[in-house]
């Protein structure tokens, strides 16, 4: 079943001459794992709004074509209903903090109250986000007292205590350190295991080329393709739209290597591994 379907989307921010999203259309299945990626102002933070409905709701200017959610139209619907379905995890976690808190607990458990989950209910879910973001040791102090990656993966834990069956993550790993940014990828795994939509923009190729089930490629705001990691990388035409291909995938086409009975190169360790441990050096 489809739980995204997006047809037509065009927008421009207010006093910007040029469409930050031109013509786009794609579905997403239930379940589906898919990561945005394309070169900086490429769209696919803007994209992610109009997900989530801050385009147009929030971001005025020029919108046109349907984003549907479950069916129903975003443009029909208000912010409040919409983040009741779909999560998001800003590109910035310092936009996200309520700022009136005075701890990570507190902070967590906010949106939690804002919806009326019953007390036992919401210590059980902020036990369970702590623990899934490992961020059990700071949850007494101060948001504003975390550093960078700690109050990324605090925003995280919001979003998904909040139990929402689409999460968009917009570059969540940003401030991360590549142990880091490992974690969360495995804690964001684990949620789309249990059938949660993802939705993520990321630059990191090799993470996107490891768990996405797809990739859609934009660049100026129009969607060049969207189709398996193995497909997307495999494109002769990647640095043209100002994206290299994950390094295992780049070493494999300098070789000239290319995963057995297809035209497609490999894009994880694994699979570089297991088609150059096969050849005769
Ligand atoms: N609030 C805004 N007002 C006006 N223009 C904006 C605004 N936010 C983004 N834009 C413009 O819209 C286009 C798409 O930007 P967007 O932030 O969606 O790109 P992005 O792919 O997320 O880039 P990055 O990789 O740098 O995060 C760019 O040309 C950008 O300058
Ligand atoms: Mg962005």
């Amino acid at each position: 079943m489809n739980k995204i379907v997006v047809e037509g989307l065009k927008y421009k921010y207010p006093l910007s001459d040029t469409l930050a999203l031109d013509d786009l259309s794609f579905q997403v299945k239930e379940g589906e794992f898919i990561g945005i990626i394309g070169k900086n102002s490429a769209g696919k933070s803007t994209l992610c709004q109009a997900l989530v409905g801050l385009v147009p709701h929030f971001y005025k200017g020029a919108y046109g074509g349907k984003v549907f959610i479950d069916g129903l139209e975003v443009k029909n619907q208000t912010i409040a209903d919409i983040s009741l379905k779909v999560g998001m995890v800003f590109q910035n976690p310092f936009t996200q903090v309520t700022g009136s808190k005075m701890t990570v607990y507190e902070e967590i458990a906010f949106g939690l109250e804002n919806i009326g989950i019953p007390r036992s209910e919401m210590i059980a879910r902020i036990d369970y986000v702590l623990d899934l973001l490992k961020i059990e040791q700071v949850k007494d102090q101060n948001p504003f007292d975390l550093s960078g990656g700690q109050m990324q993966r605090m925003a995280i834990a919001s979003i998904i205590a909040m139990k929402p069956d689409i999460l968009v993550l917009d570059e969540p790993t940003s401030q991360l350190d590549p142990a880091g940014s490992e974690e969360v990828f495995q804690a964001i795994q684990s949620l789309s295991k249990q059938g949660i939509t993802i939705i993520l923009a990321e630059h990191k190729m090799e993470k996107v080329a490891l768990y996405c089930h797809r990739v859609l490629l934009l660049d100026d705001g129009k969607m060049v393709d969207i189709n398996t990691p193995g497909k997307i990388f495999s494109r002769g035409d990647l640095e043209q739209h100002g994206v290299a291909a994950p390094v295992y995938t780049r070493v494999c086409k300098e070789l000239g290597v290319r995963k057995a009975g297809t035209s497609e190169f490999p894009v994880t360790l694994a699979e570089a591994e297991s088609v150059l441990r096969g050849r005769k050096i």
